[in-house]
């Protein structure tokens, strides 16, 4: 029998707004076929405008997913440029990033907009993959456990349990993020059991307890193992590495 932990394994690329077509679909047919049939699920949060192409790549694949980076707030209509769950959805995807760091600084994305976007991605049966973490101004001021239940409170608090069970947490240090800095182990562990303990506080142990928790933030082949050995980091939000098929793969093998 698979382990809680076990159970809450997951690897997502975010290839943010890099490869074209060729590269991307290239990218994804060298994962899945290093790949191979293997345990833990693997999503490629792509370009809106690749997903269907990817869709195609991955179909069959065991455990390979697609993921959009961002949703609309709106469920149609005259929103110029937005993509909604729906059309996420019907391109094949099964999750969504909701709440980057860089959608929050570049677009002024604020608590209630998040919380509409994962709402959402929740009624057309997509995982949000929800995102959150401190400034380094705000670690260095000892205020990120503040900050992190700020960005829980805000982009999930509305949730009921059964809502709740279906989203994956995505805690991604903004200082960490491009920069290669990593939070060591012992400290993303710890911001990972504080979450962990918010999720009991305001959903419940069960939620709690099944919640995957993914790290993101400089995850590279040679500290994903350490990071991912930590009891409660169940994965990982792989930038930068995730568009490199060797590092990529070397990296879900870590687990
Ligand atoms: P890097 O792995 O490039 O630091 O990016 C992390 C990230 O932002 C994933 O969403």
């Amino acid at each position: 029998m698979a382990t809680p932990k076990e159970m809450r394994r997951l690897v997502a690329g975010n290839w943010k707004m890099n490869l074209d077509l060729q590269a991307g679909s290239d990218l994804a047919k060298a994962c899945v076929d290093a790949l191979g049939s293997q345990n833990i699920p693997v999503v490629f949060c792509a370009p809106a405008i690749h997903l269907h192409a990817l869709s195609g790549i991955v179909n069959g694949a065991s455990n390979v997913h697609v993921g959009g980076q961002d949703i609309s707030s709106h469920e149609s209509g005259a929103h110029t440029g937005e993509i909604s769950g729906m059309q996420l959805k019907s391109v094949g995807c099964s999750y969504v990033i909701v709440g980057h760091s860089e959608r929050r600084a570049d677009h002024g994305e604020s608590g209630e907009l998040l919380a509409a976007k994962v709402s959402q991605a929740l009624a057309n049966g997509l995982t949000p993959i929800y995102c959150f973490g401190e400034t380094l101004e705000q670690r260095e001021a000892g205020d990120e456990q503040k900050v992190v239940a700020l960005q829980l409170q805000e982009g999930l608090a509305h949730l009921d349990v059964e809502a709740m069970n279906k989203v994956v947490l995505a805690y991604e240090p903004v200082w960490a993020i491009g920069t290669g800095k990593t939070a060591s182990p012992a400290q993303a562990q710890a911001i990972h059991k504080f979450i962990r303990l918010w999720l009991d506080a305001r959903f419940g142990e069960s939620t709690a307890s099944t919640t995957s928790i993914l790290y993101g933030g400089s995850v590279k082949p040679t500290n994903a193992n350490e990071l991912f050995n930590q009891p409660d980091i169940d994965g990982g939000l792989i930038g930068g590495a995730s568009l490199k098929p060797a590092d990529f793969v070397s990296i879900v093998n870590a687990y």
